[in-house]
């Protein structure tokens, strides 16, 4: 079959592997009809993982079932599913607690495993005519519909970014009512200010710097803050300021009560484009977020950056506040997103035209044309901001 691999930093091929087969009782096969391309893809495409040449690369899969071992019971032949980028055994100790991006049976290296990803266990990627799924059972969720419908595009984001958008605005307490500031507009950042709008907030801000990112925050409600214009939290204060909006709380609650940090360990200097600052963001999410106030850093981060900017950054370590963050008496939650655990949810929203997450989609292309979409999607380039491969085109 075909399949997206990894050759070396910014380099990646499109070849033939041998097809997957069952091996375990309880594995299935699916045919891919769509994999989108993340933005934790470009963390291994630039060289910033440990992630080693060969690996076939994708973790956001929707598709039809192929084969099922023979222990699988509630998949078959046929069936329409969705594949969270976790993989988990769904009995162990964390995963009977919600916690299936900490499975403790499936990868011998760490708690948690996922498709073509470095450090995440041995598993083959998504970008290919089909996917083993192990443990079919638990790691592959039904969908309505049949293949290329209008929910193909909604569907495949369930994999991963729709339910990470979800997953930080539980982490950043998003409720009814509340202010929100989101730093970046990728997939990632833009359904996080999808969902905080879904769930009632009152004030959302999106900040980049990418033109038809922050016109699609824009598009969805959220206020757009372009960083290349200005300091990003002077910006947001001084709308708060003018507007009035903390009023009630005086100047000591001027920031907002909820951060989302959704750029990761790559994040951009504001002030110069071509540097990077790892701190970057969750140091402004600090200084921004209000005494009490939560921060969700759903962004990744990674232990070893073999490209890091010094031998601390090489080793995923760097400065922040931690003192002013102690004082102000914020809460920092970080993690891969357990997708299972609202992957069903999420679907249901969309089902029933209460939420429709594909406005983020900006292209699809056949799975041969992986090469210049991810060169395409890793320079930010417009039009580029999530891609979905086509292994049937
Ligand atoms: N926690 C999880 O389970 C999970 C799941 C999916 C993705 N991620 C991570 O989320 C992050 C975002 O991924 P994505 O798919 O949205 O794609 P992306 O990498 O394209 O999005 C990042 C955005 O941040 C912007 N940016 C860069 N520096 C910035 C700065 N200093 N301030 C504000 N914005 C800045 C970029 O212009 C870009 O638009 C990645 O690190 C990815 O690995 C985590
Ligand atoms: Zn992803
Ligand atoms: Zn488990």
């Amino acid at each position: 079959m075909q399949a997206v691999v990894l050759k070396g930093p910014r380099t990646i091929a499109v070849e033939n592997v041998p097809d997957p087969v069952i091996a375990a009782p309880m594995d299935a096969i699916v045919r891919i009809t769509s994999a989108a391309i993340c933005g934790s893809d470009l963390h291994m495409y630039d060289g910033r993982t440990t992630a080693g040449a060969g690996l076939v690369l994708g973790h956001e899969p929707l598709g039809v079932v192929e084969e099922v071992g023979s222990e699988v019971t509630r998949i078959r032949r046929g069936d329409r599913v969705l594949m969270p980028f976790n993989i988990a055994c769904g009995t162990c100790f964390n995963c009977k607690r919600g916690f299936t991006s900490a499975c403790l049976a499936v990868n011998p290296d760490s708690a948690g495993a996922a498709y073509g990803y470095a450090g995440l266990g041995p598993y083959r990627g998504a970008q290919a005519e089909y996917l083993l799924v192990p443990f079919a059972d638990q790691n592959c969720v039904a969908m309505p519909g049949t293949p290329h419908d209008e929910w193909e595009d909604d569907f495949v984001l369930l994999a991963d970014v729709f339910p990470t958008g979800w997953y930080a605005t539980d982490l950043a307490g998003v409720e009814e009512g509340t202010s929100v500031a989101v730093f970046g507009a990728g997939p990632v950042g833009l359904l996080a200010a999808y969902c905080a709008i879904l769930r009632g907030a009152g004030e959302v801000y999106v900040v980049d710097c990418i033109a038809d990112r922050l016109r699609k925050a824009e598009g969805i409600g959220a206020r757009a803050i372009d960083f290349s214009a200005g300091d990003p939290i002077e910006q947001i204060l001084d709308i708060r300021r003018r507007e009035g909006l903390a009023a009630l709380g005086g100047p000591q609650m001027l920031g907002v009560m909820c951060g989302i940090e959704a750029v990761g360990y790559q994040a951009i200097d504001w002030k110069n484009r071509a540097r990077e600052r790892p701190s970057i963001v969750i140091e402004a999410l600090i200084n921004l977020v209000n005494p009490t106030g939560r921060i969700a850093a759903v962004g990744l981060y990674v232990p070893h950056d073999p490209g890091g900017i010094n031998p601390h950054a090489k080793k995923g370590a760097f400065q922040i506040s931690f003192g002013r963050l102690w004082a102000k008496g914020l809460s920092l939650g970080t993690g891969q997103t357990p997708v299972a655990k609202y992957a069903s949810m999420l679907r249901d929203l969309i089902v029933t035209g209460r939420a429709k997450p594909s406005f983020i989609v900006s292209r699809r292309t056949p799975l041969k044309s992986a090469p210049e979409a991810y060169a395409m999607f890793d320079r930010r380039a417009e039009g580029y901001v999530k891609v979905i491969l086509k292994p049937a085109w």
